[in-house]
C-alpha cells in the first residue's frame, strides 16, 4: 500500500542521501510528486539537476526530460528515468532521420529558401541535434516567439517541429500570415491515390478522395511539421466557452488548438499556469487547460482558489506520464541504494554535443 512504499522510499532515499536528486513534473501523479525535491516543468527542473552535486538524477517524467537533464548536466551525473516506456508520443512524431529525409524535399519545394529548424524541447536529442547542424535551435513554450525572432535573423523561413499547435500559436503571437502546415509524404499519398481512382494525382493534391492538399512553400514564412500532443488536442472551444459560462476564466497551455487559445482568457507554459492560479485572488475560479494532474496539484495547493481541470476530471490524462507508476520510483530508488543503476539515459556524446549547441542559442534568446 501507499504507506508501506513510502516507507521503502523514505529507507531507501535515506541511504543515498544527497547523492541522488528527484525531480517530478507537473503532470506527474501525487505518489509521484510528494517524493520529489523539486516539481515543475521540464526545462526548469533539468537547470535543478545541473545546479545540484547529486550523481544521481531521478527524473519523473518522459524520455526527451530525461535526455534534456543529462545534456545539461555534469558527466558524472547519471540520469535515471524510472520507466523506460515514458515516451512522449509528440516527441516521436518528429524523428530525426524522418526529418532529415525530409530536409531536401522541403529545400526543393520552397524554391531554395534559407530555412531555420527551430524544434520545441519536447522533442529527442538526435532531432536537437539536427537544429543545431542546419543552423537552428530549441525553444520553449514560453519562447517560442524570441526563438522565431532569432530565426528570422538569420533565414527566410522557420520550420517548425514537431508541434503544429504551439508553432502556429506562436505565429499568430508574431501576426504572421504565411504559415503551411507540411506533410513531406503527401505528395506520395496523392500520387497514389489519384492512380487507385484512376486521376492524374499530379501536384496541387487535387488527384483523389483521399489525397492530401499540397502547399506552396514558395510563400511560407512558417512551415509547420504535423505533429501535436494528443493530450491537449483534445480540448475545444466548447470546453472553454462551458468554463467561461459557469464564472471560471480559463488558462490554456499553447500545446492547445489555436481555437482553444484564442477563446482563453490567459495562455502560457507549466510554469506560466502554476503562476497564475499562485497569484489569482481567494474566490477565484480557474479552468485548467492543460494535462489533468497539474489542474489536481493546483487545486491541493491553492485551496483558497476554485481550481478545476478544464473539461471535466478524466479525459486529459498523459499516457506517457502515466507510465512512471510509484512502484518504480521506488524500485529505481532502491537499485541505487543497492549500488545498481537501471534505467539510465545517456545521449550519444556526438548528438550531446550538438544538442548543447542548439541549447546554447536558445540561453542566448
Ligand atoms: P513543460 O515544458 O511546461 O514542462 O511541458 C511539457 C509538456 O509535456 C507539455 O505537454
Ligand atoms: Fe507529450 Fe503531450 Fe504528454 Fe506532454 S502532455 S508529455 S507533450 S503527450
Amino acid at each position: 500500500d501507499e504507506a508501506a512504499r513510502s516507507r521503502r522510499i523514505a529507507a531507501a532515499r535515506e541511504e543515498l542521501g544527497d547523492r541522488v536528486v528527484v525531480l517530478g513534473h507537473n503532470y506527474q501523479r501525487r505518489e509521484i510528486v510528494e517524493h520529489a525535491d523539486f516539481i515543475g516543468d521540464s526545462y526548469e527542473l533539468s537547470k535543478r539537476a545541473a545546479e545540484s552535486d547529486a550523481d544521481y538524477v531521478v527524473f519523473a517524467g518522459v524520455t526527451f526530460m530525461a535526455e534534456s537533464a543529462d545534456i545539461i548536466t555534469d558527466d558524472d551525473q547519471t540520469v535515471i528515468l524510472p520507466s523506460m516506456e515514458a515516451s512522449c508520443p509528440m516527441a516521436g512524431m518528429a524523428e530525426a532521420v524522418q526529418v532529415d529525409a525530409a530536409w531536401e524535399t522541403l529545400v526543393e519545394e520552397s524554391g531554395g529558401k534559407d530555412i531555420v529548424p527551430v524544434t520545441y524541447m519536447n522533442s529527442y536529442a538526435d532531432l536537437k541535434a539536427f537544429c543545431a547542424s542546419h543552423g537552428g535551435l530549441i525553444c520553449t513554450s514560453s519562447n517560442a516567439a524570441d526563438a522565431f525572432e532569432w530565426a528570422f535573423e538569420r533565414g527566410d523561413a522557420v520550420l517548425f517541429l514537431p508541434d503544429k499547435h504551439l508553432g502556429r500559436n506562436t505565429a499568430d503571437d508574431l501576426d504572421i500570415d504565411e504559415v503551411v502546415e507540411w506533410d513531406p509524404w503527401a505528395g506520395d499519398v496523392a500520387e497514389s491515390a489519384g492512380a487507385e481512382s484512376g486521376e492524374g494525382g499530379e501536384g496541387g493534391g487535387g488527384g483523389g478522395d483521399a489525397a492530401p492538399d499540397i502547399p506552396d512553400l514558395g510563400d511560407a514564412e512558417v512551415i509547420l511539421w504535423d505533429g501535436y500532443c494528443q493530450v491537449h488536442e483534445r480540448f475545444r472551444v466548447d470546453h472553454v466557452e462551458a468554463a467561461q459560462a459557469d464564472g471560471a476564466k480559463v488558462v490554456a497551455h499553447p500545446e492547445c488548438r489555436p481555437s482553444v487559445v484564442a477563446a482563453a482568457d490567459e495562455v502560457g507554459s507549466t510554469s506560466h499556469i502554476c503562476d497564475v492560479v499562485a497569484n489569482a485572488d481567494p474566490g477565484e475560479t480557474w479552468a485548467i487547460g492543460t494535462e489533468v494532474h497539474l489542474a489536481r496539484h493546483l487545486a491541493r495547493w491553492h485551496p483558497e482558489v476554485d481550481v478545476r481541470p478544464l473539461c471535466g476530471d478524466a479525459c486529459m490524462d498523459c499516457n506517457a506520464m502515466r507510465q512512471v507508476d510509484p512502484n518504480y520510483l521506488t524500485w529505481v530508488l532502491e537499485e541505487l541504494a543497492a549500488g545498481r543503476e537501471p534505467n539510465v539515459v545517456e545521449v550519444a556524446p556526438e548528438e550531446k554535443e550538438l544538442a548543447a549547441v542548439a541549447l546554447d542559442r536558445m540561453l542566448e534568446l
